[in-house]
């Protein structure tokens, strides 16, 4: 198994690159389910799970090109790829696959919507919580659909092959319901209205593709979703945008070790309040044209508190970072997540390399500490793994980051990027 080797205590200086968000780029995907023309994703990442996700849809009958031709190991930091799903072949997404990456449960939206059936398995737990679906399923019974669990399996149908405009108010905020419930809106008989609905960037952006496909939305980025669903959706080509949680994880890096670096192709406006938080503890935040400059030159990192909560508030997929960063406050800082009930895993991983953290439920009291000494470490999942990754960048000596699958889900080239700003990085593989 890879793992990762990071000698710490260089500040970081140059140009980091920012890939297409992995979180924008898989529900913009499993869009292509809802037509028979080609959707054209361009700024798609090449991460694990993108290609995992290429793997479900290939299993639904999804056929998909590269930069136009076929050809599935192109290396590049922004591919384009056209998805045709034609000829849907299977409705069902089974448990072997769905096991492997939750958002592959979302298939079920547009393939009842479109197909007037599905049988996908129940996601299970994962490392970060119980996560279940039962917003997705209340939500499509809403719509019309008749819903059986049966063997681990949600067997959804429509009545009469079309689902059914309603108005839906989510109990709870979540970005992949609010995801789905607009891609299976877009093809039912009438008008949808989505209250509660999340507001993330990833949300817009597959409001403006399903929009570029003939879709009738509005009020997408805003709690309020309207949807007037229409009998077919054609092609499209959609740019897939940056990674706000890849910016957020340089900028914290950045503001941990020192230096300053350029995050070419950011927008500020998907994580200003992860940004307003940084200016807090010190760094200097510039946005330009090329992207965003983060800066932090000589002064200490100031102790800040942040709580965890849905678009616009602080993302729950910066918070483990975002401690990292704590670690070396020069004092203490209270860390609240509110998003999921057990993502504080990086605590004791921290914790080995000198880092002093105390939960209280949902907290986590950071106190911050002057170094950090390398170890090897490891953690179970993307974000976790990722805020080690910057724990060691800063910390002296050696750390290895074990179990570097979790990194290749969702961060593209992360060793060649860090390396790039004079970070000491490398895979060492088996
Ligand atoms: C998305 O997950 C992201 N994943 C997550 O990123 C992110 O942490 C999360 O949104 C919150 O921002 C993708 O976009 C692929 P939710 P999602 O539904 O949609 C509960 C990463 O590291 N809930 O908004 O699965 C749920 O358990 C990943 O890239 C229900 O109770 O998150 C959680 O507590 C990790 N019932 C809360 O809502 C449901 O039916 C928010 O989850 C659905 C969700």
């Amino acid at each position: 198994m890879d793992r990762i080797r990071i000698v710490g205590g260089n500040v970081l200086a140059g140009t980091i690159p920012i890939s297409g968000a992995k979180n924008a780029a898989l529900p913009l995907m499993i869009a292509s389910l809802l037509t028979d023309d080609t959707l054209t994703l361009e700024n798609v990442p090449h991460l694990a799970d993108v290609e995992q996700l290429i793997r479900i849809l290939g299993n639904h009958g999804v056929d998909y090109s590269v930069n136009g031709r076929r050809e599935k190991q192109q290396e590049g930091y922004s591919r384009t790829i056209n998805f045709s799903a034609r000829n849907i072949v299977d409705t069902t997404a089974p448990y072997e696959l769905v096991s492997k990456m939750r958002a592959s449960f979302w298939v079920i939206g547009p393939l009842l919507a479109r197909m007037g059936e599905a049988k996908v398995s129940l996601p299970g737990g994962c490392a970060i919580g119980t996560r279940p679906v039962d917003l997705f399923l209340e939500g499509l019974q809403v719509l019309g659909a008749e819903l059986d669990v049966d063997n681990g399996y949600v067997i959804a149908k429509t009545r009469n092959g079309r689902l059914i405009g309603n108005r839906y108010v989510f109990p709870k905020v979540s970005v992949g319901a609010t995801h789905v419930l607009m891609m299976a809106a877009s093809l039912a008989k009438g008008e949808t209205v989505l209250e509660n609905a999340a507001r993330e960037p990833e949300i817009v952006n597959l409001a403006e593709c399903l929009v570029a496909m003939g879709a009738k939305i509005h009020g997408a980025g805003t709690g309020t979703i309207t949807i007037q669903g229409v009998e077919a959706l054609s092609g499209a080509r959609v740019r897939v945008i940056p990674d706000r949680i890849e910016t957020g994880t340089y900028a914290m890096a950045v503001a941990m070790t020192g230096g300053d670096v350029m995050l070419a192709g950011a927008r500020p406006d998907l994580l200003q309040s992860a940004l307003d938080v940084l200016v807090e503890t010190g760094a200097e935040i510039t946005p330009t044209n090329e992207g965003i400059r983060v800066k932090r030159n000589g002064a200490g990192i100031a102790p800040v508190d942040v709580t965890t909560a849905p678009f616009p508030a602080f993302p729950t997929d910066l918070q483990a970072q975002f401690m990292g960063l704590m670690t070396m406050a020069s004092g203490k800082s209270r860390i609240t997540e509110t998003i999921f009930e057990n993502r504080f895993m990086h605590v004791q991983e921290l914790a080995r390399l000198g880092a002093h953290i105390t939960l209280s439920g949902q907290t986590a009291i950071v106190d911050g500490v002057s170094k950090l000494k390398g170890a090897p470490v490891m953690a179970t999942d993307l974000r976790a793994s990722v805020s080690l990754v910057i724990a060691g960048l800063a910390a002296e000596g050696e750390t290895t980051v074990n179990r570097v699958y979790h990194l290749d889900r969702g961060f593209e080239r992360l060793e060649e990027k860090l390396s790039g700003c004079g970070a000491v990085i490398e895979r060492i593989s088996g």
